[in-house]
């Protein structure tokens, strides 16, 4: 006989394993008037309970020992909110073969195991979600894996890490340099004490990763995924985008091309202030899709942080109740057909944003044409600046041309003489 009430027990009691808890045991009643059974929270296991907490556990649902909750043929849903691989994976796989439905926000799982951790659910018909493993708050699984599954989506382009934009505002709004900015993004407790993930695009390489599987149908696998961070963007490149009135944002690109290929890269890119995601401030996150039937759509929101990170989760928690309320499992399996036939990025085209040191001399502009020219790299705009004389920057701003075109055109221009420098070598999107 099916139990009165749906048992969840928690895996990693963090940041998002506390939100988690707060938002489940703060709205019990409605919860349950929603999902026709009582959803309670009957054990939270983690290696450190000495650790101060946002939001406290009574001492009776606490354990160390992560196969009280594996072991626990009471349990119907685990939630884990370890993150990383390990032990992650293997507490994940233990309770899918224990027959429990699993909640996790743990994207770098997700992108790098989420074919195997599906193939294991679907085979146990239990259920996996991961709603806080992309953007936090911002409801960008569900939407593409139902509101617009029956659309043909043609690209994903998000600012799905808040604490590069959180650092990117800041450069911009108050012409801090990149270490400053950091600095400060850490004390604010944003940014972890390693930044790396965040700054160097790794963090949304798995989320562009999973967000592209899911809207294209395509495994992608993360390490092809092309990255480049914002650790060599400097505030005078976002004060030369300013003026030109374009902002600078880390974003993860997803698109597929005319002739069904992928491309799956995460950068730095110069947008118009015109463009939805220009707008996306501090450490907020945003989607935005573009579908043949349903156009353009935006999604934004909150993407780190307990609370908003726990209700995605909790949100997922009440799909599987329901899931287990209605005996149902599988209704919307993994759709990938297939591993994704990714462009290389060699081949992508680009408008981009150059600024070059150059000496301020006759010809040195002609001379710098003439080699894009020779690469056809067309040039939309240029100008000079901050000349003393001696030395002089030129920003100039390509029409769309092939990478590697480019990157052998810059090569020959970083070798003429008269070049000192090229500090910057944006994208442009939008
Ligand atoms: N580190 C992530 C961010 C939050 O800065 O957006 C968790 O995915």
């Amino acid at each position: 006989m099916a139990r009165e009430t749906i048992n969840v027990g928690i895996l990693g009691y963090g940041i998002v394993g506390g939100g988690l808890y707060k938002v489940l045991t703060d709205n019990a009643q409605s919860i349950t008037q929603r999902v026709g059974r009582p959803v309670n929270v009957v054990k939270v296991a983690d290696i450190d309970w000495d650790r101060p907490r946002e939001f406290d556990v009574p001492p009776e649902l606490r354990t160390t020992d992560a196969s009280e909750i594996l072991e626990d043929e009471n349990i119907d849903i685990v939630a884990e909110t370890i993150g990383g691989i390990k032990p992650a994976l293997g507490f994940v796989m233990a309770a899918i073969e224990a027959g429990k439905s699993v909640v996790t926000s743990n994207k770098e799982m997700i992108a790098r195991h989420g074919n195997e951790i599906l193939s294991a659910a679907a085979a146990r018909s239990v259920d996996v979600a991961f709603e806080g493993a992309v953007g936090g708050v911002v409801p960008v699984i569900r939407t593409l894996k139902e509101s617009l599954d029956a659309d043909n989506i043609h690209e994903v382009m998000g600012i799905v890490n808040g604490t590069t934009n959180y650092i990117l505002t800041q450069m911009s709004q108050n012409d801090m340099a990149f270490e400053t900015a950091l600095k400060q993004a850490q004390e604010l407790g944003y940014a972890e004490a390693d930044p790396t993930a965040d700054v160097e695009g790794i963090d949304a390489a798995n989320k562009l990763a999973i967000l592209s599987a899911l809207a294209f149908g395509r495994r992608v696998d993360v390490s092809q995924v092309y990255r480049e961070g914002i650790s060599r963007i400097l505030p005078e490149d976002i004060a030369y985008a300013r003026r030109m009135g374009f902002v600078v944002k880390l974003l993860a690109i997803g698109r597929r091309t005319a002739e069904d290929r992928l491309e799956a890269r995460v950068h730095p890119v110069l947008l118009p202030n015109s463009h939805a995601l220009a707008a996306v401030v501090g450490s907020f996150n945003a989607v935005f899709i573009r579908g043949e039937a349903c156009d353009d759509v935006m999604l934004y929101g909150r993407g780190a942080g307990a609370l908003p990170t726990g209700a995605a989760v909790a949100g997922d928690v009440l799909d599987c109740a329901r899931n287990i309320v209605h005996g149902a499992s599988g209704r919307t399996p993994c759709a990938c057909a297939g591993e994704a036939d990714l462009v290389p990025m060699g081949e992508v085209r680009s408008k981009v944003y150059l600024r070059m040191r150059v000496k301020d001399q006759a010809g040195v502009l002609g001379t710098i044409a003439t080699i894009f020219g020779s690469q056809e790299v067309s040039i939309n705009s240029v100008i000079q600046e901050q000349s003393d004389g001696k030395t002089a920057d030129i920003v100039w701003i390509v029409h769309e041309c092939v990478e590697d075109q480019l990157t052998s055109a810059l090569k020959a221009i970083e070798s003429l003489p008269i070049v000192e420098s090229i500090p910057a070598c944006i994208r442009v999107e939008g």
